[in-house]
């Protein structure tokens, strides 16, 4: 009897503790003082935007646990950047694999089951960039294709037309094929958000470049940001003389925030007098930058994008990959980076984020960066939360704790009556 009472008594603790953590969670996406009510997202890159999935990512592929952990940690948006170019005939009819449809429609599938957002582009697709002429209509068939094969889906799936046009892809030739890919996508997604940038990369400073169609009122326009490109991109292997930039910082002195401002202050201007929504579609810094400064720069512009009222969103580049927030298999949160998107996150608990302290921060995971600086930057994450590794939060373990449970009633009392 003394042990039953013993062992009710321990499953009743474990269960409390689980409870109690879990709803001690905020839950909700908006910050006290902050009436940011937009999208926050994150790029699934590196995988379906690769030529093959799993060729860019050591052989992993996107699994269900990709979109729950995004969805654990308080996103409510993923960006899946996708090179349909690589799953299609070369020549006409442009006919798109049915086994990559297959899989991409997993895809989606298993991030709706997170309730989450979904936005495909195509991305990738140089071919085009380099000789757009020859390829404007396999660019338009795949659209075709595309648009048909989701039309039916919930208008959580959002279509975003290309990725980046640059090069050969001028104004003149993106402004006439964007209106041609919407009205071919209009078909069928008459209700669809539908969303389109400008060319050089996305850049802000081509968005006077940009003719939209007027009578679509449903399309979001998107732009990337990576400024200053020597700090974001420092060691990328995919940007010749990177190297050379290594050890840069981003310290958030106010020239440094004027910079950023100031370029930011183009899109909020250009939305407000075209009257149209923003969405910060990429924004990132390389793994090689000192961690310090990687959470200092996303926290600095994360905030900025969220304190304008035509945004509709922004997305992280990216979640898994060079730039992540996680390690590729997904063991570790980077939580300073983070806390830095989601200061709220069910995951962080994050202070102090923007006074200067001589804290050094302590951050879990995954800091490869070799050096040191002075760190200007405080964390205090949970108690509770800092006992257990990252690999588990509570809100993951809560349902191996009710699972336990009653296994251990019935072994118990098993035990008993022998
Ligand atoms: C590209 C990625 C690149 C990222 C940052 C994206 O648009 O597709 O390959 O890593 O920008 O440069």
């Amino acid at each position: 009897m003394r042990l039953r009472n013993e062992v009710i008594f321990f499953i009743s603790l474990i269960i409390s503790f689980g409870v109690s953590n879990y709803s001690s969670y905020p839950r909700c996406h908006v910050l006290e003082n902050n009436s940011y009510s937009g999208y926050r997202g994150v790029n699934l890159g590196n995988f379906l935007e690769a030529p093959s999935e799993g060729e860019w990512s050591n052989g992993i592929i996107i699994q269900k646990k990709h979109f729950y952990r995004i969805a654990s940690a308080g996103f409510n948006l993923v960006r899946i950047p996708i090179r349909w170019n690589a799953h299609a005939m070369a020549t006409s009819p442009y006919t798109i694999n049915d086994s990559f449809f297959d899989r991409v429609d997993w895809v989606i599938n298993q991030g709706f089951t997170q309730n989450l957002s979904i936005i495909i582009n195509i991305h990738h697709y140089n071919e085009l960039m380099d000789h757009p002429e020859s390829h404007k209509d396999r660019l338009l068939v795949l659209w075709q294709q595309i648009s048909q094969h989701y039309q039916n889906y919930s208008n959580n799936l959002i279509f975003e037309i290309l990725n980046e046009p640059y090069g050969n892809l001028t104004n003149t030739l993106w402004n006439q094929y964007l209106q041609e890919a919407i009205d071919i996508i209009r078909i069928a997604n008459p209700n669809r958000t539908l969303i389109v940038g400008p060319t050089d990369w996305n850049n802000v400073w081509a968005l006077n470049e940009l003719i939209l169609p007027q009578n679509d009122s449903n399309i979001v326009v998107t732009f990337h940001f990576y400024s200053p490109f020597e700090f974001t991109h420092q060691g990328a292997e995919w940007v010749s003389g990177s190297n050379a930039w290594l050890g840069k910082n981003w310290n958030g002195s106010q020239s440094e925030k004027d910079a950023i401002n100031y370029e930011f202050d183009i899109a909020i201007n250009w939305a407000k007098a075209n009257n149209k929504r923003l969405f910060l579609g990429e924004f990132g810094v390389y793994q090689y930058a000192f961690t310090n400064s990687r959470i200092r720069w996303t926290t600095y512009v994360r905030t900025k994008a969220e304190s304008h009222p035509e945004m509709w969103g922004w997305t992280y580049w990216e979640f898994c990959a060079g730039f992540g927030i996680m390690d590729s298999s997904l063991t570790y949160w980077n939580k300073g980076l983070l806390g830095s998107l989601l200061p709220d996150s069910p995951l962080i608990i994050i202070t102090n984020t923007d006074t200067p302290s001589t804290t050094t921060s302590s951050l879990p995971a995954t800091d490869t960066t070799t050096g040191s600086e002075n760190s200007t930057v405080s964390y205090s994450m949970s108690t509770s939360q800092s006992n257990i590794s990252s690999v588990f939060t509570y809100l993951e373990i809560l349902p191996i704790l009710l699972l336990i449970s009653p296994i251990t009633v019935f072994y118990t009392k098993r035990r008993i009556r022998k």
